[in-house]
């Protein structure tokens, strides 16, 4: 598709949903639906980065996916280690920039070590940031923020009669821009306590379709459906009135 006609979004977060179905309508494994949905992350990442969205935000575990077995969770954490020792270079020689979102607890060390690892190889590129949402939740991300607000209230960093809404998201897990668009495969209707501050006026772009067949042709199409939405931001677009 040409990109040149459409409205590129600068800030795009995908809700990562149907792994386990797609894997069992075809008689696999959880896993290897899991594993078919880091395979086309990181296709997808890189495509949408290279259409010149600035910032991709992926939920890729929440902190309620914890309440899963323990034998998918552990699957899971081993995914997000091999899968970021793989692709850390890669990221690196791409000038992509990746920031993690979430709270540290109930993650291991070894999870920890190399999403830090992968931080610092990318923290100096400038051409566009991943930032991926791993034991994230978005109540936990208000919390979090309204806890270092009150410390630097309390040292006297900040006077709480200055806090406003461009100073607020300085709190929270990574100061990003607002998500444009959000895009949830799966087929199901909800946004699941994802970046709940970000996505005040986002639209929004639900698909059946199954996360590991999420392709370069349906995020076209959003991207696409994106272009066609009339955004007003609870104001008038007087632009698009006929009158
Ligand atoms: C939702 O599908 C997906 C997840 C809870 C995990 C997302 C993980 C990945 C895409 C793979 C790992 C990613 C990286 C960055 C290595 P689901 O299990 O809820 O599917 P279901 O609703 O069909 O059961």
């Amino acid at each position: 598709m040409d990109y040149n006609n459409l409205k590129i979004p600068d800030h795009v977060g995908i809700i990562v949903d149907g792994n386990g179905r797609w894997a069992e309508a075809r008689k696999l494994s959880r896993s290897i639906g899991h594993k078919a949905g880091a395979k086309n992350l990181e296709k997808l990442t890189r495509y949408a980065i290279s259409k010149g969205i600035k910032v991709l935000s992926l939920y890729v575990f929440s902190t309620e996916n914890f309440k899963r077995s323990k034998e998918e969770v552990d699957y899971l954490m081993n995914l997000f280690i091999t899968t970021f020792k793989k692709s850390n270079k890669k990221y690196a020689k791409e000038n992509i920039k990746v920031v993690f979102s979430g709270r540290e607890d109930r993650l291991s060390s070894d999870v920890i070590k190399t999403m830090n690892e992968m931080m610092e190889m990318t923290k100096n590129n400038t051409g566009g940031i991943v930032n991926f949402c791993l034991n994230y939740g978005g109540h936990s991300e208000l919390i979090d923020a309204c806890k270092k607000i009150s410390q630097d209230v309390n040292n006297k960093v900040l006077d709480i009669d200055d806090l406003n809404e461009e100073i607020f998201p300085k709190y929270l897990y990574n100061d990003l821009p607002p998500i444009d668009l959000l895009i949830r495969t799966g087929g199901e209707y909800r946004i699941s306590n994802f970046m709940l501050w970000h996505l005040s006026y986002a639209e929004f772009y639900f698909t059946p379709t199954y996360f590991p067949g999420f392709g370069y042709d349906e995020f076209d199409q959003a991207i696409l459906d994106y272009t066609k939405r009339d955004r007003r931001f609870g104001g008038i677009n007087y632009e698009n009135k006929n009158n």
